[in-house]
């Protein structure tokens, strides 16, 4: 059966000088989202890019926009988020501790609420509010920057995860960031995965577009 792993190329990858480009290529191809990194320089040691340029983005996806923000505070800009134009909107575990009035104020503002966890944080600690996660997003590097090799404890979190939303009866969806390539796609989804953020696989590739079919027939 058919499982329609989402394919979410990172544009943190693109080339920044030729982005309207690498947009269309991505609206041309099979992904299914795009995955949009903002970094604050506090809570991870990196500064991507911000508003102006989601806004940018937005204006020429065609896709759904996946946001993960990478930010402390995250609260302070949940509705800026959305008139930017994300449909996903992802905050640190380890950024938010009040987690579910947060998850609320994403749900309000009419976006799907996404939280992401670092490489050293359990999924165990979601147990209590798992059924107000529409996706968690599982580091399988160290936040901030892209190009990183993966981490492979993940597959075993993976499976803690799939057995805690399964049994909280829940509908979040699973999505792996850092690291993905051909070589790991298929054992990501097979351990539970629905969704697969790729940076610098896709964008370093000779044809991206290819790569990212690729990568969207490996894990069906
Ligand atoms: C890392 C970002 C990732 C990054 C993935 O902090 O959250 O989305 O762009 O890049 P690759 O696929 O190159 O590891
Ligand atoms: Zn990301």
């Amino acid at each position: 059966m058919s499982k329609n792993t989402l394919i979410a190329p990172s544009v943190l990858a693109a080339d920044f000088a030729n982005l309207q480009r690498d947009i269309e290529m991505i609206n041309n191809s099979e992904a299914d989202w795009f995955h949009i990194d903002i970094m604050d320089g506090v809570f991870v040691p990196n500064i991507s890019f911000g508003m102006p340029v989601l806004g940018a983005i937005a204006k020429h996806a065609k896709k759904t926009i996946d946001v993960h923000l990478m930010i402390v505070d995250p609260d302070r800009y949940i509705s800026t988020f959305k008139k930017l134009g994300a449909d996903i909107l992802t905050v640190h575990y380890e950024a938010c501790p009040h987690l579910h009035r947060t998850l609320q104020a994403i749900k309000a503002e009419g976006m799907q609420a996404g939280v992401a966890l670092n490489p050293h944080t359990n999924v165990s600690l979601l147990e209590d509010i798992i059924k107000d996660i529409d996706l968690v997003c599982i580091m399988s590097v160290n936040p901030g920057f892209g190009g990183q090799s993966f981490i492979e404890n993940t597959y075993k979190k993976i499976k803690q995860l799939k057995e805690l939303i399964t049994r909280n009866n829940a509908s979040t969806k699973i999505e792996i960031d850092g690291g993905v390539t051909d070589k790991n796609a298929k054992k990501l989804v097979d351990a539970g995965a629905d969704v697969l953020v790729a940076g610098s696989y896709v964008f370093s590739a000779e044809n991206p577009t290819a790569t990212i079919a690729d990568l969207k027939k490996i894990t069906q």
